[in-house]
């Protein structure tokens, strides 16, 4: 099997299940307790969020581990916006990961103000639209990178428009990919997770600034300094550590790694498959995405490309989904402006440190066959 999936999930590294097992099998100790199993879990469990905040240019105490990029979003927005929080109206951009736009819909549903921010064609949020928005008072969410296109969002720029408000970045995308530094960002909150770099599923972090009054979303303990109730699992927050450190550490050879191989499969593709459209330019985006449509897109099913990849050995996939048995246009093109079928037909290669220019050539080589194929039946 090729696997160009990595922006959905990515293999566990065996140095990580090395840093885990001792934590599985022997140090089963709770945290919380009092005897040495327990400060020993405990001691394990500060020198990784001493580790992980590292790697995001944060202070330790800024770091609460939760169980991934899903709750952390719903966490903060749900925790923050509200008549008695600290945001009174939500703000988010267009392409957003649906972690982030459903909890914003959730608190939209209590009496909640909430506004979509657009992105333009290249799928950069439009800051002039922000502006008008007039954010003070808001909280303000804007991912790092694109989980479907790998844009990249100018959060700088975004902190100067939008001063008077919380800003949270959902940076589960740019995590170990892209050098962060959530501290010199100026961002109020963000949030990342551990199997998007060769971490265990089931965990992940947000950052919550320091000096920021936050009401724990899920009560019932007093772990995470309040912040976030329950058991804390060593061993993934353990291994969360191992992980980033092992991504942070290597972030400039990987990188350069995963840049040449999306520019070969931009070559590749450019050379080989006629009508297609590149959905996010070099320059602007992930080094480990390459996301196309096609300008003939109503001749194309996406499903099928998808499923014929698979058949074909290669595991890809696009923004779309499956409702009540039809494609739903991925919501990020549309923002983009790209027509609903070009939007209902994409495809995202997303290639990690582990993937190798053999497995691009072939992958191309079988997708270009696909799409050939398909233009022939579909145009006979
Ligand atoms: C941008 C983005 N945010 C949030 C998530 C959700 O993270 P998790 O799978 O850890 O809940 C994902 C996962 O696909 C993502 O790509």
């Amino acid at each position: 099997m090729i696997y160009l999936d990595n922006s959905a999930t990515t293999p566990i590294d065996e140095a990580v299940v090395d840093a885990m097992l001792p934590w599985l099998r022997d140090g089963y100790g709770n945290a919380s307790s009092q005897y040495g199993l327990g400060r020993a879990a405990r001691v394990a469990i500060e020198d990784a969020r001493s580790s992980v905040a590292e790697c995001l240019g944060a202070h330790p105490a800024e770091i609460i581990f939760t169980s991934g990029g899903t709750e952390s979003n719903n966490a903060i927005i749900k925790s923050c916006v509200g008549p008695s929080g600290l945001a009174r109206r939500v703000l988010h951009g267009a392409t957003e990961h649906h972690a982030i736009i459903h909890p914003c819909q959730d608190v939209e549903a209590l009496g909640i103000r909430r506004h979509e921010i657009p992105v333009d064609t290249r799928g950069v949020v439009d800051l002039d639209a922000l502006a008008a928005l007039d954010a003070p008072s808001s909280l303000v969410c804007v991912m790092a990178a694109n989980n479907e296109t790998g844009v990249l969002q100018p959060l700088s720029a975004i902190r100067e428009v939008c001063k008077g408000a919380l800003l949270h970045t959902d940076a589960v995308q740019a995590f170990g990919k892209i050098p962060l530094n959530l501290t010199a960002l100026g961002v109020d909150f963000a949030t990342v997770s551990a199997h998007k770099i060769h971490g265990p599923k089931g965990v992940g972090a947000m950052f919550i600034r320091k000096g920021i009054d936050f009401k724990a979303h899920q009560t019932g303990g007093s772990q995470e300094r309040n912040r976030r109730a329950g058991t804390e699992p060593t061993a993934l927050i353990v291994g969360m550590a191992a992980a980033a450190k092992r991504a942070v550490d290597a972030i400039e050879e990987r990188s350069a790694h995963c840049r040449r191989l999306t520019t070969l499969a931009r070559e590749r593709i450019a050379a080989s498959i006629p009508n297609v459209r590149f959905n996010c330019v070099a320059e602007l985006g992930l080094p480990t995405i390459v996301n196309i449509s096609f300008t003939d897109a109503e001749h194309l099913d996406g499903e099928a490309i998808l499923q014929l990849l698979d058949l074909n050995g290669v595991a890809a996939s696009n923004g779309s989904a499956c409702v009540s048995g039809t494609m739903q246009p991925s919501h990020v093109l549309v923002a983009m402006g790209r027509p609903a079928a070009e939007a209902r037909a994409a495809v995202r290669l997303s290639v990690s440190y582990r993937t190798t220019e053999e497995e691009i050539i072939s992958a191309v080589a079988i997708l270009a066959n696909i799409i050939r194929e398909m233009r022939v039946i579909t145009h006979n």
